[in-house]
């Protein structure tokens, strides 16, 4: 059992990136964790179906901090499709794995990246295939 917090998920708890707000973000979402009440924001700017900048607030802990920061930086630059595709499993490897008890905090910043994605598409009409059957008022599970 993974209990330890490694060097990548410090960095991103005390050094976290892209934190803050986007004025005139072109989408903006919100989730908060069914599993323990923690809350992000994610903001985005959108150019031509790509990720041109991504902010995001997280009102939790450590582990929803440092899956926001890495989950931001992730999808700067990448199109939509492919955002979308960036799964929880993939954030907590590209943070060098979450103590178990903690992969539930991923969840939080991929639905929050999700819904502002989905604000998006509801503001521009839009419509993307990974978004098929994605409630941002549902809850997640954690095994994607
Ligand atoms: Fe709530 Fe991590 S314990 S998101």
């Amino acid at each position: 059992m993974n209990n330890m917090y490694n060097e990548i998920v410090m960095d991103h708890f005390m050094n976290p990136r892209n934190v803050g707000e986007i004025e005139n973000a072109d989408g903006i979402g919100m989730y908060g964790s069914p599993v323990c009440g923690d809350m992000t924001s994610v903001y985005i700017k959108v150019d031509n179906d790509r990720i041109t900048d991504a902010k995001f607030k997280t009102f939790g802990c450590g582990s929803a901090i440092a899956s926001s920061s890495i989950a931001t930086e992730l999808m700067k630059g990448k199109t939509i499709d492919e955002v979308l595709a960036i799964t929880t499993k993939q954030i907590v490897s590209e943070l060098g794995g979450l103590p178990d008890a903690k992969v539930h905090c991923s969840v939080l910043a991929r639905h929050a990246i999700k819904s502002a994605i989905y604000d998006y598409a509801q503001k521009t009409g839009k419509t993307y295939a990974g978004l098929a059957g994605f409630n941002p008022d549902a809850d997640e599970d954690d095994d994607e």
